[in-house]
């Protein structure tokens, strides 16, 4: 493992929609045959997921959860790091001998590692049967028999219709162009959806009974409105938030976050009070040879005003350790960062190369045990933070929203009012409240007690 983060990104398990066929089922109901989408990487490819499972549905596809079940199966793929394409060629193995035992008939590659060159090398070396990018995702449709879809977004998923909550795409692609970072040469450009057209989906998707939404893009603070109106991210947010019982966003850059958006957060009842604001470094030298464009006095600045409108808010971030050029004296002034912004989380990378990009050429290398070093002392700063600010919410009582039923002998997992995740013993299903008082605290988690209604 190359990254680890105080909230592990793992690959995102897809949703077992209620009522979902066994491939015994599938094949004796007489469906085409079964297929099978393991999603990998941010909300952008579970978006992506979302309209292929349409695709699949729509040829007359079963969808089945296990890759034994499968005849056709999808790896949607992330590229971000290279421990995101080591956990993909895990997965390409074991497909090469499930094709081979004559369970699994095709194999298909899409998303994020399909838009890099690397991809070719896959396909050869585990004979993948189609490769798509980001950008072709609609010729699926004729891998799996249907005409030619070409369509950039899809107004309406049957993942997500009726569904407690759901993730809205506004804006897909990036216009940054950080040193390190692979997304823009993968995802592309950005491209931002309208407004009325996103207010829409949200009506469409409240009226069919989801109460949580999450808009979603790389950098959803920079979104436009396409119409060149002027209308920007706030705007949406503010009408977003008059709709939707309980609205949530990510992923925001420092350089976008106007302090109005910071002030909406807390003035409008429906918006979590909840910031995902990557810093990435502490050091102004380290964000200067990053092209993050901000200085560490900026983030600062954003972080006051969200603590000054927002009290009692969570706020979360990115940092990256050992990017080429950082020195022990950068290294400290992240630490010093972390510990004067109190986060509640952080997802802490160590820097992983990427053939492409500015830093993989760069040369002044961080050596892989300062790296380590560095890695876990960042880790342990967040932690430390975290577990303190938790401790004092001990003895609150939580209005909580629930985002996962109960699993057999387990608790529900929900989310406080400012979307700090919490552990509560209640039968209550997905997207009800339950209200209860917070009895211990992890650096991560709070347990709850008895739920009092
Ligand atoms: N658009 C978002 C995040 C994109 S990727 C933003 O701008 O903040 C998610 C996170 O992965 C980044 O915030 C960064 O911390 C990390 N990351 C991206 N490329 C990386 C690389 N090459 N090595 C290590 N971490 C990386
Ligand atoms: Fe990558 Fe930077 Fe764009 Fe985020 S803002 S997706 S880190 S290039
Ligand atoms: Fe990964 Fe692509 Fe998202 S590289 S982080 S799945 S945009």
């Amino acid at each position: 493992m190359i990254k680890k983060s105080v909230t592990p990104q793992r690959p995102i398990p897809l949703l077992r929609k209620g009522g979902h066929e066994t491939a015994e089922s599938a094949r004796t109901e007489g469906a085409m045959g079964t297929a099978c989408i393991r999603t990998f990487g941010c909300q952008m490819n579970v978006h992506d997921s979302d309209r292929m499972r349409r695709m699949i549905l729509d040829a007359g596809y079963a969808e089945v959860h296990s890759y034994e079940d499968a005849d056709v199966v999808i790896l949607n793929t992330c590229y971000v790091r290279e421990n995101a394409v080591d956990r993909v060629r895990g997965h390409l193995g074991e497909l090469v001998r499930l094709k081979r035992e004559g369970r699994v008939k095709k194999v298909a590659l899409t998303g994020c590692i399909g838009a890099a060159e690397e991809s070719q090398e896959l396909r050869e070396q585990y004979g993948i049967d189609l490769v798509l990018g980001t950008h072709n995702t609609y010729e699926l449709a004729e891998f799996v028999g249907l005409p030619t879809m070409r369509e950039t977004f899809t107004p309406e998923l049957p993942g997500t219709k009726g569904a407690s909550s759901a993730f809205i795409t506004i804006m897909t692609g990036c216009n940054y162009q950080c040193s390190y970072c692979i997304v823009p040469s993968v995802r592309g450009r950005m491209v931002c959806r309208p407004l009325e057209n996103v207010v829409a989906e949200v009506e469409r998707l409240v009226a069919s009974g989801t109460s949580y939404v999450t808009l979603l893009g790389q950098t959803v603070d920079a979104w436009r409105d396409p119409s060149g109106d002027g209308k920007k991210f706030c705007d949406l947010l503010e009408q977003v938030a008059e709709v939707a019982p309980r609205v949530w966003f990510t992923t925001s850059h420092p350089s976008n976050m106007e302090d109005r958006t910071l002030r909406a957060i807390g003035e409008k009842p429906s918006i979590v009070k909840r910031l995902h604001l990557p810093v990435q470094s502490g050091s102004d030298r380290m964000l200067k040879i990053m092209h993050r464009g901000y200085k560490a006095e900026r983030y600062r600045r954003k972080i006051e005003v969200f603590r000054e409108n927002v009290p009692g808010g969570t706020l979360s971030t990115d940092i990256i350790v050992g990017h080429p050029g950082e020195t022990a004296q950068d290294h400290e002034e992240t630490l010093k960062l972390v510990g004067e912004c109190g986060f509640d989380s952080a997802y802490v990378f160590k820097f992983s190369p990427r053939r492409g990009t500015e830093a993989a050429d760069m040369g002044d290398e961080v050596p892989p045990e300062v790296a380590q070093r560095r890695f876990m002392q960042v880790l342990r700063a967040v932690e430390r933070g975290a577990f303190e600010r938790n401790q004092r919410k001990i003895g609150n009582l939580e209005d909580i929203y629930i985002r996962h039923g109960r699993s057999e002998g387990g608790k529900a997992v929900g989310e406080t009012w400012s979307g700090h995740a919490v552990h509560v013993a209640t039968d209550s299903p997905p997207g009800n409240y339950t209200r209860a008082r917070i009895e211990s605290a992890g650096p991560h988690v709070l347990y709850a007690g008895e739920p009092l209604a």
